[in-house]
């Protein structure tokens, strides 16, 4: 199959082809050539599409196509019509994030097919090739064939050329999202979640998921022989898995493609394949840190329901806002703080009200203590899972956030999966799947009345995380993956924990992990499986914009050194650079901060000892800087007493210079880099 002549190297700058009709197989290429992709129809007319990287194939013909529930499939009998080629090239600017320009350049190629068959139902295979990637949609246009899509099944598939090491999670069991990751040979993967994080055999890194989920179901992957992984969608409970009238697009189908870890962490494909901003302005949302009346919950020694251990109290808080204050966190949040949580909230949570606070819950005295203060309040809105329930009080729920000076609501829907409450118009209820089209639509509309108000939404137990933050910039942040509160009780996150999520969840977007536990005690003093630094390395390597001190102000009181870093260490970026990393091994990250001249590295390992060594040259030429480092002591292990064992220390240091540090078993570290006067 060679590429056509047409495809390759235009290097039109915006400028499109109309279609032209050819024959199959049809090719086209990234901007730079590296990467390429080629469109084949086989002798039973079935649709396959490869792709290949500097020349050597990553994925085999792989197969495109439909299951209906009512109408015949779209697979076979197919034929091309005609292809387009559009380059696009542009530079956009976050309004908070990681990098605060992107660089968006991709070659599109279309690809419109046919059924050679009496039905003759079109569609459009849209691709949309980078440098560092792939991503391609379907597009069906309205027609009579098909004025409405009952999907059963998408019939994507993704055929690796070579078998390599996974990194994934399972999709469609009980915990949600909510799983540590597997590594397996890619030839063992069975049924995961996206992302899904590829080392082939060649060393070449690949990362599947999705982009700009809308209005569909969520896509994981199952393996149907071999290498080959085929989409399997998120059921939903009125059969199909995806219902369409008219129109219809599927998301983008995603893979990032790089030589290595850090490179898989520095493509911009997904945040590029997501509409602009459709906000706006959201100055409003100001990036910054929280403090919570939460930690005492999650150890179990204080409740969410109100009795003689209610933590959401007028007293506890105010304490809570003091610690704030004094340390410069902006933001408090509180949960258990609205009726509704007596009784058995999980999974049910018909009770709860989010307009309505407890009797020992002052939020008009609260709202006053904290403006005197210059710290607001995050509401926290767990629905136990009853969506709709929720969903009748948007409207109050939001406003009442707003008439309160809240920047930030932390929403929740604890129930197991497939368990979500959906009740529709005529009182008939349903059962559906956190990431099934139902749930996607109902997040969205939560994120659009939202944003109405004024809020930003920190959504746990969500739909994944495809880069909608772009289009809409009030989702600052989710949690969708095991977070720091699994450390609390039996069965705590294993130390590479955070070595695997940089290179699969994080892909997503921001995470709410909530980190800077120092006391590194959970439920009944159990150990955490960290050292002291580590905590630190986590407000740099986790990325969020709203990122907690998730310890209590009593255990901080304790820790003044390390209290230091996560008082100054910002959750707004200008620049990120993964210095080094291996999947579930280690990784470091360099961050600039957003309007600043300070730069902060993070650098978590795993349960071995670890070395990281990096060259400064990111740094101003010229300038010296002051390097404040918090390292494992020599004796830190994460097995022993001697967990919080830290060395805290200074030098100087220019773009000249290089580091190099040890990671203890369980441990990382933190540097804050400021220009010296
Ligand atoms: C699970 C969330 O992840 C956690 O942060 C929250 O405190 C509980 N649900 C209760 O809503
Ligand atoms: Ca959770």
């Amino acid at each position: 199959m060679k590429p056509l002549p047409f495809a390759l190297g235009l290097g039109l700058a915006l400028a499109a082809v109309p279609a032209l009709a050819q024959q199959a197989p049809v090719s086209a290429a990234s901007p730079d050539g590296s990467v390429a992709v080629t469109l084949s129809i086989d002798g039973d007319g079935r649709a396959a599409y490869a792709v290949t990287r500097k020349g050597k194939p990553i994925l085999a013909p792989s197969r495109l196509g439909f299951l209906f529930t009512d109408v015949a499939k779209i697979d076979r009998k197919l034929t091309v019509t005609g292809t387009e080629l559009r380059d696009f090239d542009e530079t956009w600017t976050q309004p908070w994030g990681e990098w605060s320009k992107i660089r968006n350049r991709y070659r599109e190629f279309k690809v419109h097919l046919k059924e050679t068959t009496a039905l003759a139902r079109v569609f459009t295979v849209a691709f949309r090739i980078y440098d560092d990637g792939v991503g391609f949609r379907y597009e069906f246009p309205a027609q009579a064939g098909l004025a409405k899509a009952n999907v059963a099944e998408e019939l994507t598939e993704f055929s690796f050329a070579q078998d390599g090491t996974a990194w994934w999670k399972p999709a469609f069991l009980w915990n949600r999202e909510e799983y540590l990751y597997n590594k397996t040979p890619l030839s063992s993967v069975s049924n995961a979640a996206t992302p899904i994080t590829i080392k082939l055999a060649d060393g070449t890194h690949v990362a599947l998921h999705e982009a700009a989920l809308i209005d569909y179901s969520g896509m994981a992957v199952a393996r149907t022989e071999g290498t080959t992984l085929r989409a399997a969608l998120t059921p939903g409970a009125d059969g199909a898995k995806v219902q369409k009238t008219g129109a219809w697009t599927t998301p983008w189908r995603t893979l990032i493609l790089a030589d290595d870890a850090p490179g898989i962490y520095h493509s911009h494909l997904m945040l590029n394949l997501n509409e602009p901003n459709k906000l706006g302005d959201v100055s409003w949302f100001k990036p910054g840190k929280f403090a919570g009346v939460w930690w005492n919950m999650i150890k179990g020694e204080w409740s969410w329901a109100r009795g003689p251990k209610h933590g959401a109290t007028t007293e506890n808080v105010k304490r809570y806002i003091d610690f704030a204050a004094a340390n410069q966190i902006p933001n408090v949040l509180v949960e258990g703080w609205n009726v509704g949580w007596d009784g058995d909230w999980f999974g049910n949570g018909h009770d709860m009200d989010f307009a309505q606070p407890t009797e020992d819950f002052d939020v008009k005295a609260l709202v006053a203590y904290g403006k005197k203060k210059g710290v607001r309040l995050i509401g926290h809105h767990e629905t136990g899972g009853a969506a709709t329930h929720y969903e009748k009080q948007f409207d109050k729920a939001f406003q009442f956030a707003a008439d309160n000076g809240y920047m930030v609501v932390k929403t929740g829907y604890v129930t197991d999966a497939a368990q979500m409450e959906r009740e529709d118009a005529d009182g008939r209820k349903y059962r559906e799947w956190h990431e099934g089209q139902w749930m996607v639509n109902h997040q969205l509309r939560m994120v659009q009345t939202a944003a109405r108000y004024k809020i930003a939404l920190d959504s746990h137990e969500p739909v994944k995380g495809t880069g909608l933050h772009r289009t809409w910039p009030n989702w600052v942040a989710r949690e969708g993956m095991r977070g720091m509160e699994y450390n609390s009780w039996a069965g705590k996150n294993p130390p590479e924990h955070e070595a695997n999520i940089v290179f699969t969840r994080m892909l997503e977007g921001p995470m709410d992990f909530t980190p800077g536990v120092v006391s590194l005690e959970g439920e009944k003093g159990s150990a955490i499986l960290s050292t002291l630094a580590k905590q630190l390395a986590l407000y740099v390597v986790i990325y969020s914009p709203v990122q907690m001190a998730a310890d209590t102000p009593e255990n901080y009181a304790k820790y003044p050194g390390p209290l230091k870093f996560i008082r100054e260490v910002p959750t707004d970026w200008d620049e990120t650079r993964v210095l080094n990393g291996e999947i579930g091994d280690f990784v470091t990250i360099a961050r600039k901060q957003r309007g600043g001249e300070g730069w902060y590295i993070g650098a978590v390992g795993d349960e071995q000892e670890r070395g990281s060594s990096f060259k400064l040259d990111f740094l101003t030429p010229g300038k010296r800087y002051k390097a404040e480092i918090y390292r494992d002591g020599d004796d830190a292990d994460y097995r022993t007493a001697k967990r919080h064992s830290i060395v805290i220390e200074s030098k100087v240091v220019t773009s000249q210079d290089a580091m190099s540090l040890r990671i203890a078993p369980g441990g990382g570290f933190a540097i804050r880099l400021v220009p010296v006067k």
